[in-house]
């Protein structure tokens, strides 16, 4: 299989390289970033297709400083109040297809269209679904019943430090199959039980009462378990 943007007349090559430059970026400069860009970011993400074309996605700017602190001691990304501006992306629940999760697609699409207009924008951001429970997000929030809390985008002027390379992992031809799974495609996941047990120690987490995460459980969290970039 060869690399489709490969040639010299790739009408595709415009988007291509536009999908190559975003990176996630979580190192901000102290800049604050103005709202009419931040609508942009948002003008994009509502081009995305949506299941049932419902545009179930909703966005709110949490611009106090407090809500994105309390997002993080609750359970959040200690990153949640480091970055000049946040978006959380919620979506209508009560989509149809459940076993295939719609919402979540289609708050992704509008997610990452996003991310590529943040890019296009001249700012960074970084896709953040380490939060919270969806009830307290719901409740510190004011948000309805039928919307859950997607993701929290994170958005500010990137610092002049250097992108970091992130390299795919396998050719396409091993993520490619024909007609069935790629045969050199499997990717190197832990066993069965390790994914139940660590499923289970995240939910434990999600439901462990929210003065112990602030007295402790927090602090182990970010040393010992929190995946760290160093960008
Ligand atoms: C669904 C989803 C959830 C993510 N959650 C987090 C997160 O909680 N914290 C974080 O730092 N990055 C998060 N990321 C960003 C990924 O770590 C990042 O996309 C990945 O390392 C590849 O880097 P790149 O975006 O620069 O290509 C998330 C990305 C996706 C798609």
């Amino acid at each position: 299989m060869t690399n489709a943007s490969d040639g010299k007349n790739d009408p595709a090559a415009g988007l291509m390289a536009a999908l190559g430059h975003r990176r996630s970026v979580r190192k901000f400069r102290d800049q604050a970033v103005p709202r009419e860009l931040l609508m942009r970011v948002i003008e994009a993400g509502v081009q995305a297709p949506s299941a049932c074309n419902i545009q179930g996605w909703r966005f709110i700017l949490v611009e106090n400083p407090d809500l994105r602190r309390a997002l993080h001691e609750a359970g959040g990304s200690v990153m949640i109040p480091q970055a000049p501006a946040g978006i959380l992306v919620v979506y209508d629940n009560t989509t149809k297809n459940m076993p295939y999760r719609d919402d979540i697609q289609s708050a992704a699409a509008c997610i990452q269209n996003m991310l590529l207009a943040a890019d296009a924008l001249g700012l960074g951001g970084c896709w953040i679904c380490n939060l919270p429970s969806p009830s307290f997000v719901r409740r510190l929030l004011d948000i309805p019943w039928n919307y859950s809390p997607v993701a929290f985008l994170m958005i500010g002027y990137p610092t002049d430090a250097p992108r970091r390379e992130v390299a795919r992992k396998l050719p396409l031809d091993q993520m490619v199959g024909v007609d069935r799974f790629p045969s050199g495609g499997q990717a190197k996941t832990p066993g069965r039980v390790t994914v139940h047990f660590l499923r289970f120690a995240y939910w434990g987490y999600r439901v462990t009462p929210q003065f112990l995460k602030k007295l402790f459980v927090n602090k182990l969290v970010d040393r010992y378990l929190t995946k760290k970039f160093d960008d």
